[in-house]
Protein backbone atom coordinates (compact mmCIF):
# COMPACT_ATOMS: atom_id res chain seq x y z
CA UNK A 1 0.00 0.00 0.00
CA UNK A 2 1.41 3.11 -1.13
CA UNK A 3 1.15 6.64 0.95
CA UNK A 4 0.57 9.82 -0.06
CA UNK A 5 4.13 10.69 -0.30
CA UNK A 6 5.41 8.03 -2.31
CA UNK A 7 2.69 8.26 -4.96
CA UNK A 8 4.73 10.43 -6.93
CA UNK A 9 4.20 9.14 -10.34
CA UNK A 10 0.47 9.09 -10.39
CA UNK A 11 -2.05 11.80 -11.04
CA UNK A 12 -3.60 13.78 -9.01
CA UNK A 13 -7.27 14.05 -8.60
CA UNK A 14 -9.11 16.80 -6.14
CA UNK A 15 -12.26 16.95 -4.02
CA UNK A 16 -13.90 19.70 -2.88
CA UNK A 17 -16.98 19.43 -0.54
CA UNK A 18 -18.96 22.15 1.02
CA UNK A 19 -19.64 22.18 4.82
CA UNK A 20 -22.91 23.26 4.78
CA UNK A 21 -24.78 20.56 6.84
CA UNK A 22 -24.90 17.66 8.78
CA UNK A 23 -23.92 14.68 6.33
CA UNK A 24 -27.25 12.73 5.50
CA UNK A 25 -26.82 9.27 3.93
CA UNK A 26 -27.62 10.58 0.19
CA UNK A 27 -24.21 12.53 0.54
CA UNK A 28 -22.63 8.97 1.88
CA UNK A 29 -24.20 7.05 -0.87
CA UNK A 30 -24.31 9.79 -4.00
CA UNK A 31 -20.67 11.52 -2.94
CA UNK A 32 -18.37 10.39 -0.84
CA UNK A 33 -18.39 6.14 -1.12
CA UNK A 34 -17.51 7.19 -4.68
CA UNK A 35 -15.40 9.94 -4.16
CA UNK A 36 -12.96 7.65 -1.78
CA UNK A 37 -13.59 4.90 -4.39
CA UNK A 38 -10.56 7.10 -6.33
CA UNK A 39 -7.75 6.21 -3.65
CA UNK A 40 -6.64 3.22 -4.85
CA UNK A 41 -6.20 5.18 -8.77
CA UNK A 42 -4.82 8.69 -8.00
CA UNK A 43 -3.55 10.76 -5.56
CA UNK A 44 -6.11 12.08 -3.92
CA UNK A 45 -6.81 15.44 -1.94
CA UNK A 46 -10.16 16.13 -0.13
CA UNK A 47 -10.25 19.47 1.22
CA UNK A 48 -13.36 21.44 2.95
CA UNK A 49 -14.71 24.41 0.98
CA UNK A 50 -15.53 26.82 4.09
CA UNK A 51 -14.55 29.54 2.44
CA UNK A 52 -17.13 28.79 -0.58
CA UNK A 53 -19.75 27.55 2.13
CA UNK A 54 -19.39 31.16 3.83
CA UNK A 55 -21.48 32.58 0.39
CA UNK A 56 -24.68 30.85 2.35
CA UNK A 57 -23.82 30.07 6.18
CA UNK A 58 -24.30 33.09 8.25
CA UNK A 59 -23.49 31.34 11.70
CA UNK A 60 -20.01 30.72 12.97
CA UNK A 61 -20.36 28.44 15.25
CA UNK A 62 -21.86 26.17 13.20
CA UNK A 63 -19.93 26.70 9.99
CA UNK A 64 -17.02 25.43 12.42
CA UNK A 65 -18.86 22.35 13.22
CA UNK A 66 -20.07 21.60 9.78
CA UNK A 67 -16.44 21.86 8.92
CA UNK A 68 -15.68 19.26 11.81
CA UNK A 69 -18.69 17.22 11.30
CA UNK A 70 -17.96 16.64 7.35
CA UNK A 71 -14.11 15.65 8.25
CA UNK A 72 -15.43 13.43 10.70
CA UNK A 73 -17.64 11.95 8.52
CA UNK A 74 -14.97 11.76 5.59
CA UNK A 75 -12.90 10.04 8.36
CA UNK A 76 -15.34 7.65 9.55
CA UNK A 77 -16.38 6.44 5.79
CA UNK A 78 -13.01 5.10 5.83
CA UNK A 79 -10.67 8.75 4.48
CA UNK A 80 -7.16 7.32 5.45
CA UNK A 81 -5.04 10.77 6.11
CA UNK A 82 -2.10 8.56 5.99
CA UNK A 83 -2.30 7.68 2.25
CA UNK A 84 -4.74 11.33 0.83
CA UNK A 85 -4.59 14.98 1.83
CA UNK A 86 -7.55 16.25 4.17
CA UNK A 87 -7.52 19.91 5.04
CA UNK A 88 -9.43 23.03 5.08
CA UNK A 89 -9.50 25.42 2.22
CA UNK A 90 -9.13 28.20 4.83
CA UNK A 91 -5.46 26.57 6.24
CA UNK A 92 -4.41 27.10 3.00
CA UNK A 93 -4.63 31.10 2.18
CA UNK A 94 -2.72 31.34 -1.07
CA UNK A 95 -5.48 30.08 -2.70
CA UNK A 96 -6.99 34.13 -2.41
CA UNK A 97 -3.37 35.14 -4.46
CA UNK A 98 -4.22 32.83 -7.29
CA UNK A 99 -8.13 33.90 -7.07
CA UNK A 100 -7.08 37.60 -7.89
CA UNK A 101 -4.57 36.76 -10.62
CA UNK A 102 -7.10 34.65 -12.08
CA UNK A 103 -10.32 36.81 -11.43
CA UNK A 104 -7.73 39.46 -13.97
CA UNK A 105 -7.99 36.59 -16.63
CA UNK A 106 -11.28 36.12 -16.77
CA UNK A 107 -14.08 37.86 -18.46
CA UNK A 108 -17.08 39.27 -16.26
CA UNK A 109 -19.36 37.79 -18.71
CA UNK A 110 -18.23 34.22 -17.95
CA UNK A 111 -18.96 34.93 -14.39
CA UNK A 112 -22.35 36.30 -14.95
CA UNK A 113 -23.07 33.33 -17.39
CA UNK A 114 -22.75 30.93 -14.26
CA UNK A 115 -25.00 28.85 -13.62
CA UNK A 116 -25.61 29.01 -9.65
CA UNK A 117 -25.87 33.05 -10.56
CA UNK A 118 -28.51 33.20 -12.84
CA UNK A 119 -30.14 31.09 -11.06
CA UNK A 120 -30.32 33.33 -8.36
CA UNK A 121 -31.12 35.93 -10.38
CA UNK A 122 -34.04 34.13 -11.86
CA UNK A 123 -35.09 33.41 -8.09
CA UNK A 124 -35.47 36.84 -7.62
CA UNK A 125 -32.68 36.87 -4.89
CA UNK A 126 -29.62 39.57 -4.53
CA UNK A 127 -26.55 37.10 -4.80
CA UNK A 128 -23.53 38.77 -2.83
CA UNK A 129 -20.55 39.14 -4.89
CA UNK A 130 -19.47 35.92 -2.94
CA UNK A 131 -21.78 33.90 -5.11
CA UNK A 132 -20.81 35.16 -8.06
CA UNK A 133 -16.87 35.16 -7.64
CA UNK A 134 -17.71 31.52 -6.30
CA UNK A 135 -16.11 30.05 -10.03
CA UNK A 136 -13.03 31.55 -9.50
CA UNK A 137 -12.08 31.02 -5.93
CA UNK A 138 -13.13 27.07 -7.10
CA UNK A 139 -10.73 27.66 -9.94
CA UNK A 140 -7.86 28.18 -7.76
CA UNK A 141 -8.73 25.50 -5.53
CA UNK A 142 -7.83 23.28 -8.50
CA UNK A 143 -5.42 24.64 -9.82
CA UNK A 144 -3.03 25.47 -6.60
CA UNK A 145 -2.62 22.12 -6.27
CA UNK A 146 -1.27 21.27 -10.06
CA UNK A 147 -4.77 18.79 -10.43
CA UNK A 148 -4.80 16.18 -13.23
CA UNK A 149 -8.59 15.27 -12.29
CA UNK A 150 -11.71 16.48 -10.93
CA UNK A 151 -14.77 13.87 -9.96
CA UNK A 152 -17.25 16.00 -9.94
CA UNK A 153 -21.21 15.82 -11.23
CA UNK A 154 -22.75 17.34 -14.16
CA UNK A 155 -23.94 20.54 -11.95
CA UNK A 156 -19.99 21.22 -11.54
CA UNK A 157 -19.37 20.99 -15.06
CA UNK A 158 -19.54 24.70 -16.19
CA UNK A 159 -17.16 25.26 -12.85
CA UNK A 160 -14.45 23.02 -14.61
CA UNK A 161 -15.05 24.54 -17.81
CA UNK A 162 -14.35 28.22 -16.49
CA UNK A 163 -11.53 26.46 -14.66
CA UNK A 164 -9.83 25.08 -17.80
CA UNK A 165 -10.20 28.32 -19.44
CA UNK A 166 -8.40 30.80 -17.31
CA UNK A 167 -5.50 27.94 -16.64
CA UNK A 168 -5.06 28.57 -20.40
CA UNK A 169 -5.47 31.69 -20.77
CA UNK A 170 -3.34 32.14 -18.30
CA UNK A 171 -0.99 29.62 -19.44
CA UNK A 172 -0.88 31.25 -23.23
CA UNK A 173 -0.26 34.70 -22.02
CA UNK A 174 2.15 34.10 -19.39
CA UNK A 175 4.20 30.94 -20.13
CA UNK A 176 2.86 27.45 -21.40
CA UNK A 177 3.69 25.67 -17.95
CA UNK A 178 2.85 28.00 -15.18
CA UNK A 179 -0.26 25.98 -14.63
CA UNK A 180 -1.76 22.06 -14.80
CA UNK A 181 -4.82 22.30 -17.48
CA UNK A 182 -6.90 19.85 -15.21
CA UNK A 183 -10.00 17.68 -16.52
CA UNK A 184 -13.42 17.05 -15.37
CA UNK A 185 -13.86 13.16 -14.24
CA UNK A 186 -17.58 13.07 -14.68
CA UNK A 187 -18.74 10.77 -12.11
CA UNK A 188 -21.51 8.62 -12.61
CA UNK A 189 -23.02 10.04 -8.89
CA UNK A 190 -26.45 7.99 -8.53
CA UNK A 191 -29.50 9.66 -7.59
CA UNK A 192 -30.15 9.10 -4.36
CA UNK A 193 -34.18 9.94 -3.57
CA UNK A 194 -35.15 11.27 -0.23
CA UNK A 195 -37.82 10.44 2.17
CA UNK A 196 -40.51 12.33 -0.34
CA UNK A 197 -38.49 10.62 -3.62
CA UNK A 198 -37.06 13.67 -4.76
CA UNK A 199 -33.55 13.75 -4.83
CA UNK A 200 -31.96 13.65 -0.88
CA UNK A 201 -31.12 17.20 -0.16
CA UNK A 202 -30.66 19.35 3.23
CA UNK A 203 -32.99 22.39 1.78
CA UNK A 204 -35.81 20.30 0.82
CA UNK A 205 -36.00 18.90 4.26
CA UNK A 206 -35.84 15.09 2.54
CA UNK A 207 -32.98 13.91 4.34
CA UNK A 208 -32.62 10.47 5.84
CA UNK A 209 -29.54 10.92 8.77
CA UNK A 210 -26.27 9.52 8.12
CA UNK A 211 -24.64 9.20 11.90
CA UNK A 212 -27.61 10.25 14.06
CA UNK A 213 -29.21 7.33 16.45
CA UNK A 214 -30.69 4.03 15.00
CA UNK A 215 -33.84 5.48 16.86
CA UNK A 216 -34.21 8.34 14.25
CA UNK A 217 -33.13 6.43 11.86
CA UNK A 218 -35.57 3.93 11.57
CA UNK A 219 -38.40 6.44 12.21
CA UNK A 220 -37.72 8.73 9.11
CA UNK A 221 -37.29 5.24 7.07
CA UNK A 222 -40.54 4.41 8.35
CA UNK A 223 -41.98 7.81 6.94
CA UNK A 224 -41.10 7.37 3.48
CA UNK A 225 -43.47 8.12 0.65
CA UNK A 226 -45.38 4.62 -0.68
CA UNK A 227 -47.72 4.24 -2.63
CA UNK A 228 -50.74 2.79 -0.91
CA UNK A 229 -51.51 -0.69 -1.41
CA UNK A 230 -52.54 -3.42 1.28
CA UNK A 231 -50.20 -5.72 2.03
CA UNK A 232 -51.37 -8.23 -0.04
CA UNK A 233 -51.41 -6.30 -3.26
CA UNK A 234 -48.97 -6.78 -6.05
CA UNK A 235 -46.58 -3.72 -5.68
CA UNK A 236 -44.34 -2.04 -8.74
CA UNK A 237 -40.51 -1.96 -6.98
CA UNK A 238 -38.79 -0.38 -9.46
CA UNK A 239 -38.79 3.75 -9.00
CA UNK A 240 -40.65 2.77 -5.39
CA UNK A 241 -38.31 5.64 -3.21
CA UNK A 242 -37.49 1.86 -0.93
CA UNK A 243 -36.14 -0.14 -3.51
CA UNK A 244 -34.37 2.36 -5.06
CA UNK A 245 -32.42 3.02 -1.99
CA UNK A 246 -32.37 -0.32 -1.41
CA UNK A 247 -30.81 -0.92 -4.59
CA UNK A 248 -28.13 1.50 -3.90
CA UNK A 249 -27.08 0.13 -0.68
CA UNK A 250 -27.72 -3.96 -0.97
CA UNK A 251 -27.33 -4.20 -4.58
CA UNK A 252 -26.99 -8.02 -4.27
CA UNK A 253 -30.06 -8.86 -2.20
CA UNK A 254 -32.19 -6.10 -4.75
CA UNK A 255 -33.78 -8.43 -6.81
CA UNK A 256 -35.26 -10.56 -3.84
CA UNK A 257 -36.75 -7.66 -2.55
CA UNK A 258 -38.27 -6.76 -5.96
CA UNK A 259 -39.57 -10.38 -6.55
CA UNK A 260 -41.20 -10.21 -2.73
CA UNK A 261 -42.61 -7.06 -3.76
CA UNK A 262 -43.99 -7.66 -7.40
CA UNK A 263 -45.26 -11.20 -5.97
CA UNK A 264 -47.74 -9.59 -3.34
CA UNK A 265 -47.64 -10.35 0.67
CA UNK A 266 -44.63 -8.63 1.14
CA UNK A 267 -45.74 -5.17 2.61
CA UNK A 268 -43.94 -1.52 2.16
CA UNK A 269 -43.97 -1.77 6.23
CA UNK A 270 -41.73 -4.79 5.42
CA UNK A 271 -39.34 -3.31 2.77
CA UNK A 272 -38.70 -0.61 4.97
CA UNK A 273 -37.55 -2.68 7.81
CA UNK A 274 -35.43 -4.34 4.77
CA UNK A 275 -33.95 -1.27 4.28
CA UNK A 276 -33.28 -0.15 7.76
CA UNK A 277 -31.91 -3.16 8.35
CA UNK A 278 -29.57 -2.84 5.10
CA UNK A 279 -28.55 1.10 6.04
CA UNK A 280 -27.48 -0.40 9.31
CA UNK A 281 -25.47 -3.10 8.54
CA UNK A 282 -23.89 -0.59 6.30
CA UNK A 283 -23.40 2.80 8.40
CA UNK A 284 -23.51 1.10 11.94
CA UNK A 285 -20.07 0.78 12.48
CA UNK A 286 -19.10 3.86 10.63
CA UNK A 287 -21.44 5.58 13.11
CA UNK A 288 -19.19 4.04 15.96
CA UNK A 289 -16.01 5.61 14.33
CA UNK A 290 -17.74 8.63 13.77
CA UNK A 291 -18.63 9.06 17.13
CA UNK A 292 -15.19 8.62 18.36
CA UNK A 293 -13.09 10.78 15.95
CA UNK A 294 -16.10 13.73 16.21
CA UNK A 295 -15.37 13.68 19.87
CA UNK A 296 -11.77 14.41 20.01
CA UNK A 297 -11.66 17.52 18.36
CA UNK A 298 -8.30 18.54 19.10
CA UNK A 299 -6.71 15.30 17.05
CA UNK A 300 -9.13 15.85 14.30
CA UNK A 301 -7.85 19.62 14.26
CA UNK A 302 -4.43 17.82 14.52
CA UNK A 303 -5.74 15.84 11.14
CA UNK A 304 -6.42 18.56 9.32
CA UNK A 305 -3.83 20.81 9.99
CA UNK A 306 -0.98 18.33 8.94
CA UNK A 307 -3.59 17.65 5.84
CA UNK A 308 -2.75 21.34 5.18
CA UNK A 309 1.03 21.71 5.89
CA UNK A 310 1.44 19.04 2.76
CA UNK A 311 -0.84 20.75 0.78
CA UNK A 312 0.74 24.04 1.46
CA UNK A 313 4.37 22.96 0.67
CA UNK A 314 2.49 22.05 -3.51
CA UNK A 315 0.34 25.62 -3.05
CA UNK A 316 3.75 27.52 -2.22
CA UNK A 317 5.09 25.80 -5.59
CA UNK A 318 2.46 26.89 -7.59
CA UNK A 319 2.14 30.67 -5.89
CA UNK A 320 5.73 31.22 -6.70
CA UNK A 321 5.33 29.83 -10.79
CA UNK A 322 2.78 31.85 -10.90
CA UNK A 323 4.04 35.00 -9.05
CA UNK A 324 6.95 34.82 -11.43
CA UNK A 325 5.65 34.11 -14.29
CA UNK A 326 2.74 37.49 -14.02
CA UNK A 327 5.67 39.74 -12.96
CA UNK A 328 4.72 40.33 -9.18
CA UNK A 329 7.28 39.23 -6.58
N1 LIG B 1 -18.58 23.77 -5.80
C1 LIG B 1 -18.40 22.47 -5.23
C2 LIG B 1 -19.79 21.97 -4.77
O1 LIG B 1 -20.69 22.75 -4.56
C3 LIG B 1 -17.47 22.49 -4.04
C4 LIG B 1 -16.10 22.89 -4.44
C5 LIG B 1 -15.44 24.02 -4.11
C6 LIG B 1 -15.21 22.12 -5.26
N2 LIG B 1 -14.18 24.02 -4.64
C7 LIG B 1 -14.02 22.87 -5.36
C8 LIG B 1 -15.33 20.89 -5.90
C9 LIG B 1 -12.95 22.40 -6.12
C10 LIG B 1 -14.26 20.42 -6.67
C11 LIG B 1 -13.06 21.18 -6.75
O2 LIG B 1 -19.97 20.80 -4.60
Amino acid sequence: MSTWDTLGAVKTSLTGIKPTHLPHLGNYLGAIRPALSLVDRYRTLYFIANYHALTTVRDAEKLRDYVRDVAATWLACGLDPERTLLYRQSDVPEVFELTWVLSCLLAKGQLERGHAYKEALVRGDSPNAGLFNYPVLMAADILLYDTDVVPIGKDQKQHLELTRDVALRLNHTYGENTLVVPEALITEAPLVPGTDGEKMSKSRGNGIPLFESTKKLRKVIMGITTTSETLEDPKTAEGSTVYELYKLVAPERAPEMGQKLEAGGYGWGHAKQDLYEAIEAEIGPKRDAYLEIRADEPKLDAILSDGAAKARTIAHATIQRVRDAVGIG
